[in-house]
């Protein structure tokens, strides 16, 4: 049993969160969403390492014994940092751009992900390790995070925006497309209406919690005799607007948790 915070610019985490609720139920969580500066993908470099930093800290004081930067961006700008400034586990989350390259079929790959993770160091040298058979169409979600933040992410907007970000994966026949940014599992349904059922779609979130959880196994703290959890949300915004968007977006079983949500001053 572990307290684990999981962090994001906002709501997008909550895909990760919804995983590892399923994995690893027997835990708490602090979930933490910097709403009142969401979108970080257009922001720059150096502010979403210190506020990401700032943010992981935060987490840290309130106890967490091992932290998910569940965002891209913040992963691909301030993972290293954030690692070497605190002493628990920090697992990141990147593109799954890897098990693309390996799954697809006709080497043909679209990333869709913020402006800021195309733009990384970090990314590119991940991209820059793979088969140079494969072709990667890179395109930037640009608007598409604060629609998803606003509760729109099946309104007949995303899905005209989206249309345009991914004409040209979808002109250039990719059969894979990896979901590059921890929000847009959300745009699924959309993204389905556009490209079809067949493309396979990429998202990691599964991959990371097994990733926490053998991390968590190395430091295993008995959960024995206790029958219920606590889930608590805070947000640099609206905790109670956070709350009622995990219940709509999550679809995993909350009931052994005792939810809650914390206003925290320090981060506003
Ligand atoms: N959910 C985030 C990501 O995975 C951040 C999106 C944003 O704030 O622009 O990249």
């Amino acid at each position: 049993m572990a307290l684990i915070g999981v962090f994001d610019s906002g709501v997008g985490g909550l895909s990760i969160l919804d995983e590892a609720l399923r994995q690893l139920p027997q835990n708490d969580f602090i979930y933490l969403a910097d709403s009142a500066n969401a979108p970080y993908g257009e922001k720059s470099s150096e502010w979403i390492a210190a506020r990401s930093l700032a943010l992981c800290t935060q987490l840290l004081n309130q106890g967490c014994d091992a932290i998910v930067v569940a965002c891209n961006t913040a992963t691909a700008e301030a993972i290293q940092k954030i690692r070497e400034s605190l002493a628990i586990s920090v697992i990141g989350v990147e593109p799954g751009i890897k098990p693309a390259a390996m799954q697809t079929k006709n080497g043909i790959v679209g990333v869709l992900a913020t402006e800021a993770t195309l733009k990384s160091d970090k990314f590119n040298a991940l991209l820059a390790t793979l088969p140079s058979h494969c072709q990667f169409i890179k395109q930037a979600g640009a608007g598409l995070v604060p629609l998803i933040e606003a509760g729109k992410a099946d309104s007949p907007e995303a899905l005209e925006l989206l249309a345009q970000h991914l004409e040209l994966i979808q002109d250039a026949g990719a059969d894979t497309l990896v979901l590059g940014c921890t929000h847009y599992p959300f745009l699924r349904n959309a993204i389905r209406k556009l490209l079809g059922e067949s493309i396979n779609l990429i998202d990691t979130s599964e991959a990371v919690v097994r990733q926490l959880k053998s991390q968590l196994e190395s430091q295993e703290k008995s959960s024995q005799g206790r029958s219920s959890f606590t889930l608590t949300f805070i947000s640099s915004k609206d905790e109670l607007s956070l709350l009622c968007m995990a219940t709509e977006l999550m679809a995993s079983d909350m009931s052994s948790h005792q939810v809650q949500t914390k206003r925290l001053s320090s981060i506003r």
